[in-house]
């Protein structure tokens, strides 16, 4: 019996040994003895392998001999020495993978050294986040949740220094999703540099005590909560949020009450939609809306390209909103376009409310000197923001072109756009009387319908500049900061979802593709899933 069960054991493992620093006979032996046992043993990779068992002393020697970008390649497979199979055959079980057995990173001389890493020796945890592959699953949730809490607590209270300890925190978080395992003990990450000693303490104290005191604090910290609330409400800043708590405004409803007649629509419409807005948005509903866009755009002007960008871009299944960037491949054939796009779209009935913004770009906006504060993060596209009307059964179709031509025949709101489609049509005055000044957002909110509120972000980029504002408004946010700061620290260039600017050669570095972006930069190109940092 208890041979079976072993035998049973011994038969989930997927062992790739690796060959280096083994001798042949012993290799030999090692092979037969994994067979006699049936341990399934492998020569290369794959997503099966449950084990790489080696000689080697750590991390960095398995990267590169594996010829991996870096750790996070590795993805879900334990990495152990050799003895841990040996020790495994011994006693006769597999044997629980602990610490002596588990391979350190010892990454950190290299390149925490300044030592630059080559092609041929990539580093094992490259200094910049935009030139690692962060995913959005990794081991470390358990640490980056209670790190991404002490992050946000600086960032909303916002006082000196905060934006600097919220951005430690955030490099903190960021090098902990791109190790490929758990940490279990401070000594893994004691070498790290973008693990400071406040991150030290915290994490110490989760693998100790399971939680982290001064995140429990904050957690159950009542102004924390009220700034949490506040600012989750679409139009609402940090700064508004304050206000409204020194007035001593606890929940959604006193703020509703109060700011009935706000002059910013987007509060009124905030406060009256915030559950529904709360709401995740899910990955179907987000396709079936692409879909719309893409083909009420290419009615309008062929050849439009409309693409979901944002986190669903990264592999997101939910989102807090839709973000549409929209192109054409001839330059200048996108003038005009987003107006009539509105418009459309109005007469659908699938705006609620928002704001239009004109293009404001000139080439001056890319020389200008800018710090890399939040501020720096703001461009200059033509755009819409706001919120539409999701008919109820895009979260329940799978397939958009269905959805695409029941939404044909969908009814068109009561206040139908009137007028031509001409070039003069200025969305933001019209739908200012449309959504935004005419109607009670809270009796709208109450009426029986069958949409949903969700927040959109619609982007037009002209072409010469579109896989920059890819990129850019791909992220995620801290991608882009990383990426921003690096082309500003090392390559001396600025970098915007406009373009690259070549400050010493007074010249913009043209892109055609993202991956011409990645090169542009000096950087390894990384698909948009592992941009989660
Ligand atoms: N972005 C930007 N300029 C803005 C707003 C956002 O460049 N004025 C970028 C952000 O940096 C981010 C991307 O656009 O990389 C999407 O922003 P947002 O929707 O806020 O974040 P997501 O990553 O999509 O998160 P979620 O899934 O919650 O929507
Ligand atoms: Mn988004
Ligand atoms: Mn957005």
């Amino acid at each position: 019996m208890a041979a079976d069960s072993c035998e049973v054991e011994f038969n989930r493992l997927k062992v790739l040994i690796m060959p280096q620093r083994i001798q042949k006979r012993r290799l030999e032996t090692i092979k037969i003895a994994a067979k006699k046992r049936g341990v399934n043993t492998v020569c290369e990779l794959s997503a099966e392998v449950t084990h790489v068992v080696t000689e080697f002393e750590t991390m960095e020697q398995v990267v590169r001999a594996l010829k991996m970008d870096n750790v996070a390649s590795l993805g879900n497979v334990e990495t152990v020495s050799l003895r841990w199979l040996t020790d495994c055959f011994k006693a006769g079980k597999v044997i629980p993978v602990t610490e002596e057995y588990r391979l350190k990173l010892e990454m950190l001389e290299s390149s925490q050294n300044g030592n630059e890493a080559d092609d041929k020796h990539p580093s094992l945890l490259p200094e910049w986040a935009c030139q690692r592959a962060t995913p959005l699953e990794h081991y470390n949730h358990r640490l980056t949740t209670d790190i991404e809490t002490l992050q946000l607590h600086s960032e909303l209270r916002d006082q000196e220094q905060d934006y600097s300890r919220a951005l430690a925190f955030r490099r903190a978080s960021c090098v902990l999703k791109c190790l490929p395992f758990r940490v279990t003990d401070i000594s893994q990450i004691s070498n790290i540099k973008d693990v400071g000693d406040h991150v030290k303490r915290v994490v110490k104290d989760i693998l100790e005590d399971g939680f982290s005191s001064e995140v429990d604090e904050m957690n159950n910290n009542a102004w924390f909560n009220k700034m949490k609330l506040f600012t989750g409400v679409f139009g609402v800043g940090p700064s508004t949020a304050k206000k409204w708590i020194e007035r001593g405004w606890t929940s959604i409803q006193d703020a509703a009450e109060a700011e009935d007649l706000s002059k910013d629509w987007r509060v009124r419409w905030g406060l009256a939609f915030h559950e529904e807005l709360q709401t995740r948005v899910e990955r179907p509903e987000a396709d079936n809306f692409m879909f719309m866009v893409r083909a009420e755009a290419q009615r309008i002007l062929p050849g439009t390209t409309v693409e979901l960008t944002g986190g669903f871009r990264r592999g997101k299944k939910t989102g807090h909103d839709v973000d549409l960037l929209i192109s054409h491949p001839q330059e200048g054939a996108e003038v005009g376009l987003l107006p009539r796009l509105l418009k459309q779209l109005e007469n659908r009935g699938l705006i609620l409310c928002g704001s239009y913004e004109r293009n404001s770009f000139t080439e001056d906006v890319l020389r200008q000197d800018f710090k890399l504060s939040q501020r720096g993060q703001l461009d200059h596209f033509e755009k819409w923001l706001g919120i539409c009307k999701f008919p109820k059964q895009f979260a329940t179709t799978q397939n958009g072109q269905d959805v695409v031509q029941e939404a044909a025949g969908m009814t068109p709101s009561s206040s139908k756009l009137s007028g031509s489609m001409e070039e003069d049509y200025e969305p933001k005055a019209k739908l200012r009387k449309l959504g935004c000044i005419d109607k009670c957002p809270r009796s709208v909110a109450s009426e029986e319908r069958d949409w949903l509120a969700r927040r959109v972000d619609l982007i037009v980029a002209p072409y010469s500049q579109y896989y920059y504002a890819l990129v850019g408004w791909t992220g995620s946010k801290h991608f882009n900061r990383d990426l921003r700061l690096y082309a500003t620290r090392v390559l001396g260039m600025k970098l915007m979802s406009h373009g690259l600017y070549n400050i010493s050669k007074d010249c913009v570095v043209p892109a055609g593709s993202e991956k011409e972006v990645f090169d542009n930069m000096q950087i390894p190109y990384r698909e948009p899933t592992q941009r989660n940092c």
